[in-house]
């Protein structure tokens, strides 16, 4: 099944905005560049809910030890044939029919085990990074709406879905049906993984070619194809740059450290710079900000209702 999307052209609003903010910019690993402080004053913090930097996956505490263990299960057990698996059975969508709105509240019963950063409600998090981007880019609504559903997906946690393990629906993601680039984090579980035995997965493009486009490369499965998969196929009218981000999000091979990057088409690498924004909205929002879920809540709602049928199978 294909639905067509309509496209606003969006390449250029993400140049203005650099240029409208006037503000210092800050320039991420995979070197693309976002503003790093604007008048509305949304600062990135330098530590999470833990005390620890951002993302550190090697401080020895024991949520550390925690995430080693769920990224040495993900490695080992995400493979094609897994993924191609569950492509097929979540494409039924045969599990729950309900709206946007009712998915968001579902989602606070679910923790995260693989984020060292996070450990609230995650609808809190869903508001926060919508909340900073809208701050800092109010003429872009479908950004604040994708923030808002871009975790959605982990719903897989729960019974009524699956349920998944852990492993197969949080954590980074990397492409299967090539070889397993070193950026990502804990590498050397990969070992284990019996994908890495296959010779035609063996070298850097494995059964991909340059530029074939990311639409058409198996990513380990999770929530964020999950929600990809959800929103396309009950006809959103997102952006492709927003179901862009909602499926590759948690693909941080990718978009910090340039891994992979070979196998993107034209329309990948533009909406790669949105990715960039919002993933500095993503991470540095999971702090002890409040936001009033009563108060924000009939903004969101007019934006489902824009962009989403009122209600949509899971
Ligand atoms: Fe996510
Ligand atoms: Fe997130």
């Amino acid at each position: 099944m294909t639905v067509i999307v309509s496209q606003p052209t969006l390449e250029s609003r993400v140049d203005d905005h650099k240029q409208r903010d006037g503000c210092e910019e800050l320039v991420l690993d995979g070197g693309f560049v976002v503003p790093a402080t604007n008048p509305s004053g949304f600062e990135a913090p330098q530590n999470n809910f833990y005390g620890n930097s951002f993302r550190d996956y090697y401080a020895q505490t024991e949520r550390q030890k925690t995430v080693e263990e769920f990224y040495r299960q993900q490695h080992i057990n995400q493979t094609y044939d897994f993924v191609k698996n569950m492509r097929e059975e979540y494409a039924k969508l045969d599990k729950a029919v309900m709206s946007i709105w009712e998915c968001c509240e579902l989602l606070n019963k679910v923790v995260d085990e693989s984020d060292p950063d996070l450990d609230e409600p995650q609808i809190q998090h869903l508001l926060q990074s919508a909340e900073a981007i809208r701050k800092d880019y109010p003429d872009e609504d479908w950004l604040h709406l994708t923030a808002l559903i871009h975790d959605l997906g982990k719903v897989l946690l729960l019974p009524e879905f699956g349920p998944l393990p852990q492993w197969a629906v949080v954590g980074d993601t990397f492409p299967l049906g090539c070889a397993f680039d070193e950026s990502n984090v804990h590498h050397k579980y990969f070992k284990e993984n019996p994908d890495s035995k296959n010779p035609a997965y063996a070298t850097k493009n494995g059964i991909y070619q340059d530029g074939c486009g990311l639409e058409n490369v198996m990513i380990s499965w999770g929530h964020d194809d999950y929600m990809y998969l959800v929103a396309k196929e009950n006809g959103t009218t997102l952006p492709y740059a927003g179901l862009f981000i909602v499926r590759f999000h948690s693909f941080y091979p990718l978009h910090k450290h340039g891994a992979y990057a070979q196998l993107m088409n034209e329309q990948d690498k533009e909406s790669l710079k949105w990715l960039h924004v919002f993933n500095k909205y993503d991470l540095y929002s999971k702090s002890k900000v409040h936001v009033d879920v009563e108060e924000v809540k009939p903004y969101y709602q007019s934006l489902i209702k824009k962009y989403f049928p009122e209600k949509l199978r899971w």
